[in-house]
């Protein structure tokens, strides 16, 4: 990476000159995919019909119901689809963020997939995608739970980690926030709303959003009488890596660091067993301990 000098145009004294440039902006892509309302509609019964069956799993959701992390396996044309154009998405984004990638970066991606479902009052904590080999992440809006041209909560917010500090306006000092404990109540409150900081995205059925799986997110509490229906996901390629900058002295980092070969193995076997299992045995006939320990739910 070098830096070019640039001359911006916002200084004040003539001939003053400024170099600028950015490191480590974080990309978001969205795509908005047309003719959804039958496969929506079609992906909406699918989840409702899992969540009536299923008590669910609790992690980044405050009251909010989240499938088992094994979407990608329930089979049916409308996941099908779904998959399909998480790929078609995947694909784009990866010829909008690497010179001329070839056949093996294009292809050969790995997609855990999961359902949210919120109701009233319900939210997601703020959290990230980090963790194995998950470079990007996405969300799929299925269902906003209200009048899709205007709705007014459940808005999905990404958290600027640049580090780029930006104007107080209007009113007073932002107050520095209370020292995580970690528990869980405090993972649940909401964040503060940081404006120019923080990036909101509009719920809309059938909007596909692509970020980082590094960038911090969370969902502001669903004030509606339906359902808010999202599907997740966890984008994974084993020629990708990002950087592990998160706590330099943390002995995860270090085994990533040095044990990533192996890691990678692990991770391939995990993988083939796992398909080749379920192409024999549906998942739902899983003893409890393997589909944890095979579809991890972490
Ligand atoms: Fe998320």
């Amino acid at each position: 990476m070098t830096v070019d000098d640039v001359t911006a145009d916002r200084t004040a004294i003539p001939g003053f000159t400024l170099a600028e440039d950015d490191i480590g902006a974080s990309p978001l892509f969205t795509h908005f995919w047309p003719d959804c309302d039958e496969l929506n509609a079609q992906l909406r019964q699918i989840v409702l019909d899992r969540m009536a069956v299923s008590p669910g799993l609790k992690k980044s959701n405050c009251g909010g119901w989240q499938s088992e992390r094994n979407l990608q396996l329930w089979g049916g044309p409308a996941i099908e689809e779904l998959l399909d154009r998480m790929h078609t998405m995947l694909r784009e984004v990866i010829r909008a963020t690497v010179d001329d990638p070839d056949d093996s970066l294009l292809t050969g991606w790995d997609i855990e997939a999961w359902a949210n479902v919120n109701q009233l009052g319900d939210t997601v904590a703020a959290h990230t995608h980090t963790g194995g080999v998950n470079m990007w992440a996405a969300i799929y809006y299925v269902d906003t739970g209200e009048s899709p041209g205007t709705p007014s909560s459940g808005f999905t917010r990404f958290m600027d980690m640049s580090g780029t500090p930006r104007p107080v306006r209007g009113g007073a000092p932002v107050p520095s926030s209370r020292p995580a404990t970690g528990a869980r109540q405090d993972r649940c409150t909401q964040p503060e709303w940081h404006g120019d900081h923080d990036l909101q995205i509009r719920p809309h059925p059938g909007r596909m959003v692509v970020f980082p799986a590094t960038l911090p997110h969370y969902v502001t509490a669903y004030e509606g009488t339906g359902k808010r229906i999202t599907i997740a996901f966890n984008l994974r390629h084993t020629r990708f890596a990002v950087a592990d900058f998160e706590n330099p002295y943390s002995r995860r980092r270090m085994l990533w660091r040095n044990y990533r070969g192996p890691m990678l193995v692990m991770y391939n076997a995990k993988r083939s067993l796992r398909g080749g299992l379920a192409s024999v045995v549906p998942v739902e006939k899983w003893p409890a301990g393997l589909r944890r320990r095979l579809l991890g739910g972490g």
